[in-house]
């Protein structure tokens, strides 16, 4: 295990996920690679399909690559298998995705769904150790602790519920968010209020977030750098000034076309 000689957070090489075999192999991530420095803000952006997801759960190491690698931290963690490696893993690197409904069990309260992401804890937390993360993360979302921990799913808004799923990747500090389609499912101003915390994020904590999206102006809006997916491949990456103003690949040009007409249009 080398350690990354140019201080890189994560490097990602040639890695691919299939899924099938014969006539039906779908190469949902097709020997993609790319690297985030600490802090950066990287956001995937490509239609339905392209394999976003299936890239997420690669990375966050919830289900296996079929080919390449993953360095964090100069460390590679593509083929972890010890329960004990990857909850290490996982201190360092939490996700939020798209359906905070479906991620938020219905019969748990606020304070359990934030307590067992702080069981991935190397140590016994202390109840008052328990109590001081949990109020932390929850007032880096703007939520009152007081007022939600003893909450459930459904006594809480889309955009709360989605801010609770935040602080719950939050509580172990990770310093890699994995945000996949974060604010597709919650009205437009908790979307506001959650990209806005997004780069506070960043902004505070020097949390490197990779954020994930079909939407065009969403990805320019929050990131530095732009990996542009199309059928499973990473077609074009760069600076987001760059690449939105001079797109040098053909699906590039058609996704910021397409944006733009929509712009003009609403
Ligand atoms: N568990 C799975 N089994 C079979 N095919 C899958 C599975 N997950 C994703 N796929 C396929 O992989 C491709 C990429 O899907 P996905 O990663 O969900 O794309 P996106 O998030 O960009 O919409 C799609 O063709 C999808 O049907
Ligand atoms: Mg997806």
């Amino acid at each position: 295990m080398q350690p990354a000689s140019d201080g890189a957070l994560l490097q990602v090489e040639r890695l691919s996920r299939t899924f099938g075999h014969g006539r039906h192999l779908v190469r949902a991530v097709d020997e993609v690679s790319f690297e985030m420095q600490p802090g950066e803000i990287a956001c995937v952006v490509g239609e339905s399909g392209s394999g976003k997801s299936t890239l997420a759960m690669v990375l966050l190491r919830l289900i296996p690559p079929t080919g390449g690698r993953i360095v964090f931290g100069g460390r590679d963690v593509t083929y972890l298998r010890r329960r004990a490696e990857l909850r290490a893993y996982w201190r360092d690197v939490q996700a939020v995705f798209q359906d905070p409904f479906s991620s938020f069990n219905q019969f748990m309260t606020v304070e359990r769904v934030l307590g067992r992401t702080l069981g991935l804890e190397e140590r016994r937390l202390s109840r008052q150790e328990r109590a001081e993360r949990m109020a932390w993360a929850l007032e880096r979302v703007g939520l009152d602790p007081k007022g939600v921990l003893g909450k459930y799913s459904h006594e809480l808004s889309g955009g709360e519920r989605q801010r609770v799923m935040i602080a719950r990747a939050l509580v172990v500090r990770p310093r890699l968010l994995v945000a996949d389609e974060p604010t597709t499912m919650v009205d437009a101003s908790s979307r506001a209020t959650i990209l806005n915390l997004l780069l506070d994020l960043r902004e505070q904590y020097g949390m490197s977030i990779l954020f994930i999206t079909h939407d065009v102006s969403l990805a320019t809006y929050v990131s530095d750098t732009l990996l542009v997916m199309y059928q499973g491949r990473i077609v074009e990456r760069g600076d987001v000034e760059r690449v939105t103003k001079q797109p040098e690949h053909p699906y590039t040009r058609r996704l910021f076309a397409d944006a733009f007409t929509f712009a003009r249009r609403g």
